[in-house]
């Protein structure tokens, strides 16, 4: 594959530019993934072609982005240590450490 595929609106008529807004660097599993700063998380990992967020707690189904509005719990992971995170309301910060959550993610594993 040649040049990575672009899954942001650069121009606009109506929403702001993106191209003047600063990329930063956050980690996915360890893996660094480039990000625009403020935007969502789960922006940013939709972006890199990343769809499972979670996996179910009782049958380990994976859930992405469902609502994004901050509603459902789909796109919940552990970020920065902490888990439980909406990824589609939290935003960018730079350095971010992003983990997939498995379950309730206190505990890789799932509880009867
Ligand atoms: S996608 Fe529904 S809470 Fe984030």
């Amino acid at each position: 594959m040649g040049e990575k595929e672009q899954r942001r609106i650069i121009e606009h008529p109506i929403l702001p530019e993106l191209k003047d807004i600063k990329k930063v660097t956050i980690y996915y599993d360890d893996k660094p993934i480039e990000a625009m700063e403020g935007e969502a998380v789960a922006s940013a990992l939709m972006n890199a072609g990343i769809r499972s967020f979670r996996k179910t707690v009782k049958t380990h189904e994976p859930r992405g982005i469902f609502c994004a509005i901050g509603r459902c719990t789909d796109c919940m992971m552990i970020v920065d240590g902490k888990p439980n995170t909406r990824t589609c309301v939290t935003y960018v910060v730079d350095g971010m450490r992003v983990q997939n959550q498995n379950g309730f993610g206190i505990d890789s594993e799932v509880v009867k």
